[in-house]
Formats: C-alpha cells, sequence, structure tokens
C-alpha cells in the first residue's frame, strides 16, 4: 500500500518569462495532481526555480543585477504566472536555498565515499581576450553531431545531442566572439560508466514510455561517458567544498525536487525521508516519486539523476513521465514568427481554462509533440467547451432555476448511475496520464445528459407533467454534478462556480454517490464563445524591399518607360522597367531610395528584362514614388503584425493587394507600412492609389 506520491515538474529557469510552451507541461503536471488528490491520494506537487549556471550569470550581467536579484525577480514573475493558469503547487522553492546546498553536498559526499568521483585534467577552452576559462554556455560553435550552427558547448538544440566543449567546430567566445585557446584544468567527474549494468535493470523495471526506455537503453548500449560535473568560476552556483570549483547547474538541480520536498514537509511538520528516504531508514516503497519532464531533458532525468540517486542510496523515481514540445500551427515555435508567446502575452488573448481545456484534449502519454493549431484551438472552445458541456449545466440549471425555484426532487437514481462508470474510467485515465482520452469520455458524458434532456423535452413535457418534468430535471443535475466531478481536474474555477450553483462544497470523486437535495442557484453564463485567436504574423501577398535607384537610362523602344538600375543591399542587384518618363526627369529618380516589388515574376517590357516593379502613388493626373529616407537597403517592407511572403505573383496577383496612399503616407487596407520603424511615404500624392 503506497503511503504517498510526490510528483513534480521540472525546474524552469529563472531565466526568462514562464511561456506557452512551458505551460504543457505544467498544466499537464497540475491535471494529474489534482485528479489523484480528489481520488483522495496522499499526494504533493513539488517544483522551484532552476536558479543556476552560466545563461543566468550571463543574463543577469546583460541585464545590469546580481545574479540573486534576477532570479530574485522571476521567481515572483513565474509564481504569479503560474497561478493565473491555475497550476497550484503545494511546495515551489529554488536550487538556490541552504536546503539545496546541504543535499548537494551531501549527495556529493556520498558519491565521493563510494569512490564515484575523480579528478581529470581536461581541456577547456579558455578566452584570452576575456582572461577566463569559458565554461559550455560561453562557447558557440556548429554541433559536432549534426552540423547545427550557433550551438551551446554542451547540448543541441537542433538534434538534442550532448557533447564536450572541446568538440564544438568552430567553436568562439559568446562574450567578445573571438576564437578561444585549449587550456587544461583540473575536473571532478562521477564514473556514470560504472553504472551501465545497473541503469540497464532499473530502466526496464522502472515505469517510463516504451518509446522513451528504447531512445534511452540505445544510448547505455552505445556506451556511457563519465560525467563532468564541476565548473570553473566565476560561476552563479554553489562551491564545492575543498575546491575551488562549482557544481555543474545539471548536478544540483534536479537535487532541487528533494530541496522543494522538505520545503514542503519544514512547513507540514512532515519528515523528507517520507518521500525521498534521505537517511536510508525508511522502507522506499512506502512513496512513490513521479517526475513529469519534456523530452529535451530525458538524458539528465533517466540517465544521470538516478545513477546519482543510487549511488547517493536515496530513493529513486518510480516513474517519469515525457512530454513532447509545443509546435504553433504546426510549426515551432519562433519568436519573429511571433508565436512565441509568454504567459503574460497569452493572458491577454485566451482564457486560462481555454487553454488548460485544448491542452488536455491534446495531450497523451506520450513524446510526441503537440499542435496548438489555432482553427482546432476555437473548435474545442466553442463546440465542446460551450456547446456541449456548458450548454449542459446551464440548460439544466437555468430551466429549473426559472420553472421551480431551482427546487430539487429525487432523479432518476438509474440515469445517474448509467453515468457512474464513465467516470471511474475518466478517473482512470486522469491517473495513466490519457488525458486526451479522459477528455473524450467527458464529451460522451455531456452528450449523454443532453440527449437524455433532449429526448424528454422538458420544455414541452411542462405542460402536460410539472411534476415529471421536475425529475427529469433532477436527474440532468445530478448528471452534471458527475460531469462537473470529471472536469475539476482541467477547469477548477469553472467547477468552483457549479459548486456554488449546487450549493456544495469542494466536489471530489467521493461525491459520485451523493444525491444533490435541496435547491440549486441561479446560473451565470461562464463560457462565451470565441473567435478567431491570433497567434503568430499574418501573411502578406507582397514581398517588398527598399531599395535605390543607382543609374536610370531610356528605355530604346518606348517613349514613356524608363530602364532603372537597382541596388537591393547586401550586394543583390536588378533592373526594372517603369512607365515614369511623363513624370519624372532622370536625375529627379536618381539616388532615390524606393519600394521594390520584389516577388513579382519577371516579364519583358518592349523586349526589356523588368525584374520587379516600384510602387508609386496616383491622384488624377499626379504621380509620385514611395520612398524612404532612413532605411537600410534591403530592409523589408510590411504593415505591422504581417510577414511577406516570397512566393511569385503576378500582375494580376498584385493588383488584388489593398494598398493605398492616405495623408501621404503608403497604406496596407488601414495599417501603415513600415521599412523596420519608418513610416513609408509617397512624394507628391496626399491621398490616392497605388500602383
Ligand atoms: N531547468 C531545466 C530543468 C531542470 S529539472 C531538474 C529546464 N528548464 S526549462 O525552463 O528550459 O524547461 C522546463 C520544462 O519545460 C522542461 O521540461 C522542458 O521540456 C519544458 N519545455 C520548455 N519548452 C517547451 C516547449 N516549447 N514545449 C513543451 N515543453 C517545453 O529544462
Ligand atoms: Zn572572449
Amino acid at each position: 500500500m503506497v503511503k504517498r506520491t510526490l510528483v513534480t515538474s521540472a525546474l524552469p529557469y529563472a531565466n526568462g518569462p514562464i511561456h506557452m510552451g512551458h505551460l504543457v507541461e505544467y498544466i499537464q503536471t497540475d491535471v494529474f495532481v489534482r485528479s489523484q488528490k480528489m481520488m483522495g491520494k496522499d499526494l504533493i506537487y513539488c517544483c522551484a526555480d532552476d536558479t543556476h549556471g552560466t545563461p543566468i550569470s550571463i543574463n543577469a550581467e546583460k541585464a545590469g543585477m546580481k545574479p540573486e536579484d534576477f532570479v530574485a525577480k522571476y521567481a515572483i514573475e513565474h509564481q504569479r504566472d503560474f497561478k493565473s493558469f491555475l497550476i497550484e503547487f503545494d511546495s515551489f522553492y529554488s536550487t538556490n536555498s541552504p536546503e539545496n546546498k546541504e543535499f548537494s553536498d551531501l549527495i556529493f559526499s556520498r558519491l565521493k565515499e563510494n569512490d564515484d568521483i575523480y579528478e581529470k585534467e581536461v581541456e577547456q577552452y579558455y578566452c584570452e581576450h576575456c582572461g577566463r576559462f569559458l565554461p559550455d554556455r560561453y562557447v558557440k560553435g556548429k554541433c559536432p553531431k549534426c552540423g547545427a550552427e550557433d550551438q551551446y558547448g554542451d547540448v543541441c538544440e537542433k538534434c538534442n545531442g550532448t557533447y564536450d566543449v572541446v568538440d564544438l567546430v568552430e567553436p568562439f567566445c559568446v562574450n567578445c566572439k573571438g576564437k578561444p585557446v585549449r587550456k587544461t584544468s583540473k575536473h571532478l567527474f562521477f564514473k556514470l560508466s560504472k553504472y551501465s549494468d545497473w541503469l540497464n535493470t532499473w530502466l526496464n523495471s522502472a515505469k517510463i514510455q516504451p518509446e522513451v526506455r528504447n531512445q534511452i537503453l540505445n544510448w547505455v548500449k552505445e556506451g556511457l561517458q563519465d560525467w563532468c560535473i564541476s565548473r570553473d568560476g566565476p560561476y552563479f552556483g554553489f562551491q564545492i567544498p575543498g575546491t575551488d570549483k562549482f557544481y555543474y547547474v545539471w548536478l544540483d538541480a534536479p537535487i532541487g525536487y528533494i530541496s522543494s520536498t522538505k520545503n514542503y514537509c519544514n512547513l507540514n511538520g512532515l519528515d523528507v525521508d517520507s518521500y525521498w528516504n534521505v537517511s536510508g531508514n525508511q522502507d522506499d516503497s512506502d512513496s512513490r516519486i513521479i517526475h513529469v519532464i519534456g523530452k529535451d531533458i530525458v538524458y539528465f532525468h533517466l540517465l544521470f539523476w538516478p545513477a546519482v540517486l543510487h549511488s547517493a542510496k536515496i530513493k529513486l523515481p518510480d516513474e517519469v513521465v515525457v512530454h513532447g514540445f509545443l509546435t504553433v500551427n504546426g510549426e515551432k515555435m519562433s519568436k519573429s514568427r511571433g508565436t512565441f508567446l509568454s504567459a503574460q502575452e497569452l493572458l491577454e488573448m485566451v482564457k486560462p481554462e481555454h487553454l488548460r481545456f485544448f491542452y488536455a484534449a491534446s495531450l497523451n502519454k506520450v513524446m510526441t509533440d503537440i499542435d496548438l493549431d489555432l482553427n482546432e484551438f476555437k473548435n474545442r472552445v466553442n463546440n465542446e467547451l460551450v456547446s456541449n458541456i456548458a450548454n449542459f449545466f446551464h440548460r439544466s440549471f437555468s430551466f429549473l432555476s426559472a420553472n421551480f425555484e431551482g427546487k430539487l426532487v429525487k432523479p432518476d437514481l438509474d440515469e445517474v448511475t448509467k453515468t457512474t462508470e464513465i467516470v471511474n474510467s475518466i478517473f482512470e485515465s486522469y491517473s495513466n496520464f490519457e488525458f486526451r482520452k479522459a477528455v473524450s469520455e467527458i464529451l460522451r458524458l455531456s452528450s449523454i445528459g443532453n440527449s437524455y434532456m433532449q429526448a424528454n423535452e422538458p420544455w414541452k413535457l411542462i405542460k402536460e407533467d410539472p411534476d415529471k418534468t421536475q425529475m427529469v430535471l433532477s436527474t440532468c443535475v445530478n448528471i452534471a454534478k458527475n460531469l462537473a466531478i470529471c472536469l475539476k481536474p482541467i477547469l477548477p474555477e469553472y467547477v468552483k462556480a457549479i459548486e456554488n450553483q449546487l450549493g456544495v462544497s469542494s466536489l471530489t470523486l467521493a461525491d459520485l454517490d451523493v444525491i444533490i437535495e435541496g435547491s440549486i442557484k441561479e446560473p451565470e453564463v461562464y463560457f462565451r464563445k470565441i473567435d478567431d485567436l491570433r497567434i503568430g504574423k499574418m501573411k502578406f501577398d507582397l514581398d517588398l524591399r527598399v531599395a535605390k535607384i543607382e543609374k536610370i537610362e531610356r528605355h530604346p523602344e518606348a517613349d514613356k518607360l524608363y530602364i532603372e538600375h537597382l541596388d537591393l543591399g547586401n550586394g543583390e542587384k536588378r533592373q526594372i522597367v517603369s512607365g515614369l518618363v511623363p513624370y519624372y526627369s532622370a536625375e529627379e529618380l536618381e539616388g532615390k531610395k524606393i519600394i521594390l516589388v520584389a516577388n513579382l515574376e519577371p516579364a519583358k517590357l518592349r523586349g526589356v528584362m523588368s525584374e520587379g516593379m516600384l510602387l508609386a502613388g496616383e491622384e488624377g493626373e499626379t504621380v509620385g514614388v514611395l520612398f524612404v529616407s532612413d532605411a537600410e537597403l534591403g530592409t523589408s517592407v510590411l504593415p505591422a503584425g504581417y510577414e511577406a511572403s516570397t512566393e511569385l505573383i503576378n500582375y494580376k496577383q498584385f493588383t488584388k493587394v489593398k494598398l493605398s496612399v492616405k495623408d501621404g503616407k503608403a497604406m496596407f487596407e488601414d495599417k501603415i507600412l513600415l521599412a523596420g520603424t519608418e513610416e513609408v511615404k509617397a512624394e507628391r500624392v496626399i491621398n490616392g492609389s497605388v500602383s
């Protein structure tokens, strides 16, 4: 009989805001935790900020802050963001805590006692210009495994491979961009290789998704390298006793799980041993430890961490749940495409419970990526959450309120009991992290409620048999109560409102057998249909760029045409033909920075090749070119919130794009065209068309 369960999410780096990708994991864990608590399990959810390491020092330095102040700022922001999305921890702590220092030193001393730590000279990069050793994050170069450019010295963000910093191809110092030299320095290593066989066995016994287990067993088979756990100063972290080195952040980070648990125990009069058995006096099977992590940190959680715990004789995790990464409309989140939103930014666009519902509906216990498809988001919220689920609650409650003052009578127990089996299976799905299945069963349950109501037609029945109508509605309310139980892990605030209407205190799974009596309160509309969710930039059909007219000549065959030679910056040149002879002299045009339609199919105009066209405004007889003064050559010209298309278009397609001049400014619909930050203007023309 398992007494207690500890659940953790990975510790977010105190190095930036919580973003929509992080939220997948914390919502996933939170839904699980809430469901288990509703089942009466003795379970806690612990997390912390991961505060150490080079990226944090670098960014604190950039922000002109001490690392301690920098991480303190994120501690506050992170907890605010988690709260906004209804993620509730039993302990949210910090790896930069006295407890974490103590546990790190304790574990390190046990590794040493166990003869698992040794010193080795390693070649490292040293920047002579900056006068310091360069830890992993201070060196960048090409990934030795996949060749991706601009990767840090420890892991590749492209292929998730880990490697030695000296294996980086074409390395450079992040600080001064200079070429570092190799120098030797003594470092501490943990004998990971010694644990290959043990890991093999453990990996087969722990609860791990099969696809994850296979991946790691392969790594073990390929041979494990010992793990360098020390870093040279200056480093934001804990100094290793008796040395001038610091623990590598990935040594003390997972120890933060223990420290956060300890923090919870301190506040609740408990012993951390009852979860982790640090002292070795407890029976390990007394507790259960579950880690939830993303696919990028599997190596650390399923090789280093268990080996360290095993060597230090501390309880091992029983289960590790790995999720995939969030994509937006099928593509990686990207700052430049506007699809990398912080929790704060997201909060302005979506209701937290809409996002929780969508994420839950997308999550299963698999490592595949989950996609925030914006159409699907809208459809799920409108068709499933609003039209199916919320509508059932609202119809049942408001009909009973309007016609029977909300008074309940004995429901049809057969109908209510029919749903209990589904509820139990939904909680089984929650327990297995099969949330997609849970949500589809919830929808089925809600449909059963809706069908029952539809079949009995209380709006007609009330004229013939009010008593039966009241019974039917009371049955609906009790089915709704069961539905609320199922929804609560995902939609805690909504269900709080339902509980209030039902006049019950906090629903748990035990309330499945309780029949709601008395009367209900009149409901308020809680969820409404939503409009399109706009995340990311919209496509602009034109590729407009700033170009300079370098040289101009008359077309040999046509009176009204010029041939312009353009400089697009970055060494790119083009020639275009335009009909400006009646409006401009060659001298007036030469040297001007105009706006080129760069994705127009090249065409011959009276025998001369034209690779694009320049934009001009037109107002009656007046014609004036669109221009910029300051923007650099090659700058992309766009309305705010748009990204350029690079697909070639023909002239007819061009004419469909709604460009105009208003108050002397170039516009697309009601948006000003911008070259970087500069507004594009028209010469001569105040209000007119663009061609
Ligand atoms: N600090 C480490 C974890 C240490 S655990 C002892 C770390 N931090 S993180 O802030 O980069 O990521 C925290 C968690 O969020 C990780 O599990 C990571 O996989 C997850 N995610 C970060 N970006 C994500 C997406 N775009 N999509 C889904 N999950 C993502 O790693
Ligand atoms: Zn340097």
